[in-house]
């Protein structure tokens, strides 16, 4: 009935990550090709005239023929320049092309809220589709500005998706500089629609009381808003303009569409069509028209005009507040003309008011059923923090499409390589939830196993999705690079210096919790007699690609000693820093070893591997592979003797990193003349006082807590009682609000790591690890034994302050915050919204880990 047609096709990527990485590759020609041609040419000095004729005549006629039957463009095109290892996808068909989602799923799923980074932005997850998105007038800075990407620079008093399903459904609340803006998203399909169905956006927009009760409102807000679809596959559009059927178009997949937009006749509407090249930047493009509308018309309006072949085309609709609009898209048009405006009827005004009041319903009923806060929480105060935190994070979820850059590895570089130069990763699509939509609108490797362990509890199959997406990004050596920055909106948010990812350095290996519970709820689904072929299928095709990542690990960030790890690629050089970061392990500044060297062994990283390892063993035996060495490689990284050799300091009863360290180590503000310029400056750099020694590196914090976190201390082991006093000791990292990330013993407790960077990981409380002391608390209090009163009454009280805490700060500030103070008054710090890891606070207020 409908194209169903697949977006990826392997081999074309393939072949267009071979041509990239020859523009990119600065490797020299081949030397074997070279050396040929020089033999040759002395071979033909020494050839007599008569001979040569005869081999030249020869050689024509050879040519002629190869020209016309085996086409010398294409032999061309095969000359084989190898591809650099580091970009050769994982040989193995792709997770992600998996039967389970296909076919009906795909399609339910084509159409969302998938452009993260935007305050309201859909679009379908093909590579070149159609954009719509939302944009208003807004004052910044005494001056107008467009609101469009979300930007903590805006300063909204709050914006979230108070309600969103991840696939059908959504419901977001904006509030900006006193108006109230509701989006609601919702599809809808219709047997005659095409490929992906329909959807439909309301936008509502009313005044927000900004005065005291009972008192007027003194001038009535104008408010102009602007929706706009363009097609990033350049097709242009039919542009009508004004009230009814706006835009129409064919676009991918979809076929013939018609956008329609319902306003009330209290506000006005104009339009504009343009032909735009890219689209890296609407908001320039839009602002670019009103500005110089401005100018010569005196308005802020749009032209009421279109360019030839317009493949862009925005609606502004002006008024005054309370005032909404609807937007219906539809599919499928090319076949059903008169059906479609029977459609557009169904899915706006009064129709759509009772469709949208359907869904909230049956979300209300879902997210009840699936999380049971009635029974947990005090009332309705943390159960909207429960539902804000879960649909914010699955209406951030994005689907990207591009190419991540590269730093060409030391080995590959020669004399020809140049500072900028970067390889290009295959292109390829990225289906991810994304920490923040402000600052972090993209994929992070380990957050995203977190952020796996609250959506595979609302949808096992999205959840299967984007783990399925994320291992299709490895690469032969077993490599996914850390952060994805696919596409223009998400290469608009990242500084350059972050933009190269380097094949050397690891991230945690978080998403096996994910794969850890996946496989554990199929484990007690097959013991019931309900076994899941769909997850089984899963596991089998994600299984090669899971080992290959495990030895990536396992080879490239071992350490000195038999069984320890390290993170690699710390900068050693480096005089600006503190203590230099370690990026890599996720936890950016906590302090390690003052001095990077190969002597390191870093507790996290070991606890992770044994994480890592017990879940491959549990899976080799799901999908009837040997487990052998993986159950090997886990005894030995559970074995306490050998984690206490490696990692347990017995003078403070403390886990620890060990290395080249000193804690004599401090800034210095040094003045110097600028030889440039010839100028006094003043540069701070870190400052030896007393010289490294290899041993325990003393700072107890989050890195400390891993062997309880990863279940690697046995109850009844004097370990495990000692590892409780201390994370209870507020000294150490009890505070009201949380376990704080660091000691305040530490010498590095709440330091500057340079001028500029202010302490991250070295005080403020964080989700993420908060929500792994407490699964680990619950674990042990469920077990019978001498610590279950103990484990129970630190989990009641941890948790206690968790929600608290979030909860109050959800309401006064109107976000959720990346971290939370651990002293004064918990409040929140850092990017916001920030619904990635921060949303684990759901899984605490329903007790599920
Ligand atoms: C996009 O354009 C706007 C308005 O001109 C500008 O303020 C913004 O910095 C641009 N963004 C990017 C990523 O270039
Ligand atoms: C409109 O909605 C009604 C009720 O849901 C349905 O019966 C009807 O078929 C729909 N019409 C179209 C054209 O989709
Ligand atoms: C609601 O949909 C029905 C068709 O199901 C249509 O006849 C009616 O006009 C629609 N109402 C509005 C206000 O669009
Ligand atoms: C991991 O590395 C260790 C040390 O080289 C080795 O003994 C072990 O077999 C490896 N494990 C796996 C699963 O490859
Ligand atoms: C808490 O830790 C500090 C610093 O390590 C120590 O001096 C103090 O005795 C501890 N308090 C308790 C109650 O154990």
């Amino acid at each position: 009935m409908r194209d169903r047609k697949g977006t990826k096709s392997p081999d074309a990527d393939s072949a267009n990550a071979r041509s990239a990485s020859q523009r990119s590759s600065r490797r020299p020609p081949r030397p074997p090709a070279v050396g040929k041609r020089r033999r040759a040419q002395t071979g033909c000095c020494n050839c007599s005239l008569g001979v040569f004729l005869l081999l030249a005549f020869a050689l024509v006629c050879i040519s002629l023929v190869g020209f016309i039957f085996y086409k010398p463009w294409i032999f061309l095109a095969r000359t084989p320049t190898p591809i650099p290892r580091p970009l050769t996808p994982f040989p193995g068909k792709l997770v992600s092309d998996l039967p389970q989602f296909q076919g009906d799923y795909r399609e339910r799923m084509f159409w969302g809220t998938y452009r993260s980074v935007l305050y309201l932005g859909i679009r379908a997850r093909t590579p070149k589709s159609l954009l719509a998105g939302l944009m208003w007038l807004g004052v910044k800075d005494n001056r107008y500005s467009l609101r469009h990407t979300c930007e903590e620079g805006d300063k909204l008093t709050r914006y979230a998706w108070v309600r969103h399903d991840g696939a059908t459904y959504g419901r977001q609340e904006i509030i900006d500089q006193g108006l109230a803006i509701t989006t609601s998203f919702m599809k809808h399909e219709d047997p005659k629609s095409g490929y992906g169905g329909d959807w439909a956006v309301r936008v509502a927009v009313a005044e927000k009381k900004r005065h005291k009760e009972g008192e007027q409102i003194k001038t009535p807000r104008q408010v102009s808003l602007f929706f706009y679809i363009a097609d990033e596959a350049g097709s242009s559009l039919k542009i009508s303009g004004g009230n009814g059927k706006f835009a129409a178009g064919t676009a991918n997949e979809v076929g013939g569409w018609e956008l329609h937009v319902k306003n009330q006749e209290t506000s006005s509407a104009s339009f504009v069509g343009l032909r735009c090249k890219h689209t890296h930047n609407l908001t320039q493009l839009v602002w670019q028209v009103l500005e110089k509308q401005a100018r010569t018309q005196g308005r802020i309006e749009l032209p009421n005009a279109a360019e030839k072949s317009s493949n862009f085309a925005a609606i502004q609709v002006t008024g005054v507040a309370p005032l909404s609009f609807d937007v219906v898209f539809v599919s499928g048009t090319e076949k059903h003309t008169v059906e479609a405006s029977e459609r557009v009827k169904n899915l706006s005004g009064v129709n759509l008011t009772k469709r949208l009041t359907e869904r909230e319903e049956m979300f209300e009923k879902r997210f009840q059923s699936t999380f049971h806060l009635q029974d947990k929480v005090k009332g309705e105060r943390e159960v909207e923090v429960g539902r804000v935190a879960l649909s914010n994070l699955l209406g951030s979820i994005g689907y990207f499409y591009g190419q991540s850059l590269i730093a060409i590895p030391p080995e590959y570089q020669d004399s020809e390589t140049k500072d900028g130069d970067v390889w290009k990763y295959w292109p390829a699509a990225l289906y991810t939830a994304v920490p923040s939509r402000s600052f972090f609108p993209r994929g992070f490797l380990w957050d995203e196993g977190f952020h796996q362990l609250l959506v595979s509890r609302w949808d096992r199959k999205m959840s299967k999705e984007i783990i399925a997406h994320w291992f299709d990004l490895l690469n032969i050596d077993g490599w996914i690079p850390r952060e994805q920055i696919l596409g223009d909106e998400a290469r608009s948010k990242v500084p350059d210096a972050f933009v190269k990812q380097h094949t050397s350095n690891a991230n945690p290996p978080a998403l096996f919790m994910a794969i850890h519970k996946l496989a554990t709820a199929f484990e007690i689904e097959k013991s019931l007699g309900l076994p899941n072929e769909e997850d089984r299928v899963f596991f089998e095709r994600l299984y090669p690609r899971l080992e290959a990542w495990f030895r990536w690990f396992n080879t490239s960030q071992t350490g000195k000693e038999t069984s320890s790890y390290y993170w690699h690629g710390r900068n050693a050089q480096t005089k600006r820093e503190l203590n230099p970061t370690t990026l890599m392990s996720g936890l950016d500044d906590y302090p390690r070893a003052s001095h990077p060297t190969d002597d390191e062994r870093h507790l996290d990283l070991r606890c992770w591997m044994a994480l890592a390892a017990q879940s491959l063993a549990k899976l080799a035996s799901i999908v009837d592979a040997p487990n052998e060495v993986y159950v090997a490689t886990a005894a030995q990284l559970t074995d306490l003797d050998l984690l206490n050799k490696l990692h347990y300091d017995a003078g403070s009863g403390r886990y620890l990193d060990y290395g080249l360290h000193t804690e004599k180590v401090e800034l210095q503000r040094k003045n110097f003349v600028d030889p440039q310029t010839g100028f006094m400056q003043t540069e701070v750099e870190r400052v030896v006082l007393k010289p490294p020694e290899l041993g325990w590196v003393p700072h107890y914090g989050y890195n400390s807590l891993f062997p309880l976190l990863m279940g690697l201390l046995p109850l009844d082991s004097p370990m495990f009682a000692n590892q409780m006093e201390l994370l209870r000791n507020e000294t150490n990292l009890w505070t009201t609000f949380g376990l704080r990330s660091l000691a305040t013993t530490s010498s590095l407790y709440m330091k500057h790591n340079t001028e500029h960077d202010a302490p991250y990981w070295r005080g403020p409380v964080w989700m993420n690890i908060n929500y792994l002391v407490l699964s680990a608390l619950d674990h042990c209090s469920k077990v019978d034994g001498q610590h279950s009163s103990k484990c129970s009454e630190t989990y009641s009280q941890l948790r206690a302050h968790l929600i608290r805490n979030v909860v109050k700060r959800y309401h006064e500030s109107g976000y959720l915050w990346e971290q939370y103070d651990n002293a004064n008054k918990g409040k929140g710090k850092g990017s916001h919204p920030f619904t990635g890891w921060t949303s684990l606070i759901l899984l605490i207020m329903s007790d599920s880990y």
